[in-house]
């Protein structure tokens, strides 16, 4: 039996969230859960994956678009069984896994292990022993040791609410069997709701016997009904996300304080200090240091670089050996080759800075293209933009920009050429030519400064 349907449940509101976002849009690591369901989900390569949408449907399919997904509308939240029954005519002959879309670090290893148990006299379902099983279904076996039925908490006798074997509700059965089952669930119950746990009972009746496993760890199994739960969800991601970088050989001044909301790879002996974030694709090479409180996105750092505290990366490639920060701002097509420099309070964007270059204070680069060894003074601003259009700066091998100099683009700044400080440069300069456009200094010897008039 290959064939494989995975319908997903999304159509909760989750009231305890007080948001206005639908629950299952909520971001874990920088991405929607129900996303990490899809994403878990699509390792299994199923034929069909289906999303039960209720509560926020809209924002959800415009969530999801890039899925290939299908849909089935639950308009009305009628309970788990009800949810499922949705999805019910789109199913396949096969295998059926049902998952929650609050649930979102489930692995693929524990979904693998719990549909190899399903045939025509077999069904699957996760189960986890918990200290603390409040607020689950319990699951109900007989002498055998055999699961007959989960009674949820609502409906469980004080001898059921002992039990500590929990329903994850994640479970596996043929397409048949759901079929056969979810028309005949009632919803006569404490919530008056049509419950899909009640299938477990039916299976058992039928002589199907339920094969129960359970996941590699608790917190995959874990789902969010509000904010905490959903931090404490985040945090252990992280901190799992930390481990593997840790075993990779990457130091982390503190574990408990990164952040990666992407993908980030490092080679070895990378050191990242405390309260980084990464988002997107990064990558650091071997012996990159990071400082305290950087957030680096879509970016490529070169072995060696050091970025200091307090900068912001973003889409930026640099070769190795750079020197960023503090407190730089690199934007989206910042591209540094070896051994170029940008300091503090400095901003790029769209600026290729050749071989040892410097940009080492508070200047503005952008839409330029900078040679080799060149020096560019305090205060120096590309003036780019017309009011209309973008200009390009060229600035040429070895070339001086003393402080404070406004280059009107477009503008090329020749081989070898100085500017002086101050000036306002809108035309192009010569190789190894000087230019200076400030006045030239007035001296006046002995200059007597006015006094006060002194009232008679
Ligand atoms: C459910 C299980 C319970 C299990 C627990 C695990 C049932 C009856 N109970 O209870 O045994 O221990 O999950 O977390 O299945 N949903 C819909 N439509 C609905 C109702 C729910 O799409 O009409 C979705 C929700 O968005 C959510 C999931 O189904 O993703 C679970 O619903 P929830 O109301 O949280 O069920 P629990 O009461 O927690
Ligand atoms: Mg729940």
């Amino acid at each position: 039996m290959h064939e494989l349907d995975i319908v997903i449940l999304a159509a909760g509101k989750g009231t305890r969230m007080r948001s206005q976002t639908p629950k299952v849009l909520h971001t874990l690591a920088g991405k929607p859960m129900v996303q990490h369901v899809l994403d878990t989900a699509s390792t299994l390569h199923p034929d069909r994956t289906h999303v039960v949408i209720g509560h926020g449907a809209e924002q959800l399919r415009v969530a999801l678009a890039e899925n290939s997904v299908q849909f089935a509308v639950q308009a009305e939240q009628k309970g788990t069984g009800h949810a499922v029954a949705q999805a019910l005519e789109q199913l396949g002959t096969g295998k059926v896994l049902i998952l929650y879309g609050d649930v979102p670090l489930l692995k693929r290893e524990s979904l693998v292990e719990l549909l190899a148990h399903v045939d025509e006299q077999h069904m699957g379902l996760l189960t986890v022993t918990l200290d603390d099983p409040s607020g689950y279904g319990r699951i109900v076996r007989n002498d055998a040791g055999n699961a007959v039925a989960i009674i949820e908490q609502k409906d469980a006798t004080s001898t059921q609410l002992a039990i500590k074997e929990c329903n994850t509700g994640i479970m596996a059965m043929t397409s048949a069997q759901l079929k056969r089952w979810l028309p005949q669930l009632s919803s006569e119950n404490a919530q008056g709701e049509y419950y899909l746990t009640d299938v477990i009972a039916m299976a058992a009746e039928e002589g199907i016997k339920v094969r129960t496993t359970q996941p590699f760890s608790a917190v995959e199994v874990e789902g969010v009904n509000n904010r905490a739960q959903m931090a404490r969800l985040e945090r252990a991601y992280q901190l799992k996300l930390a481990d593997k970088l840790m075993d990779q050989g990457v130091a982390l001044a503190d574990p408990a304080r990164l952040d990666i909301r992407g993908r980030l790879v490092c080679g070895h002996d990378v050191f990242i200090d405390v309260g980084c974030v990464f988002e997107g694709d990064v990558e650091l090479g071997e012996g990159v240091r990071i400082g305290p409180y950087c957030v680096i996105k879509n970016s490529k750092i070169g072995a060696e670089s050091v970025i200091d505290t307090h900068s912001v990366i973003d889409g930026t490639v640099a070769a190795g050996f750079n020197q960023i920060g503090p407190f730089a701002r690199l934007r989206p097509g910042t591209r540094l080759a070896v051994k170029a420099k940008v300091g503090n309070f400095v901003e790029t964007k769209n600026a290729e800075v050749g071989e040892g270059s410097k940009i080492n204070h508070l200047s503005y680069v952008g839409d330029a293209h900078l040679g080799r060894d060149v020096n560019v003074g305090a205060g120096t601003i590309t003036c780019n933009y017309d009011g209309a259009n973008k200009h390009r700066t060229e600035i040429c091998d070895q070339a001086f920009i003393g402080s404070n100099t406004a280059l009107v683009a477009p503008v090329t700044i020749g081989k070898g050429a100085t500017i002086g400080a101050g000036s306002t440069i809108a035309k192009d300069v010569a190789d190894y030519a000087l230019a200076v456009t400030r006045s030239r200094q007035l001296e006046k010897i002995d200059w007597q400064r006015p006094s006060k008039r002194t009232e008679q």
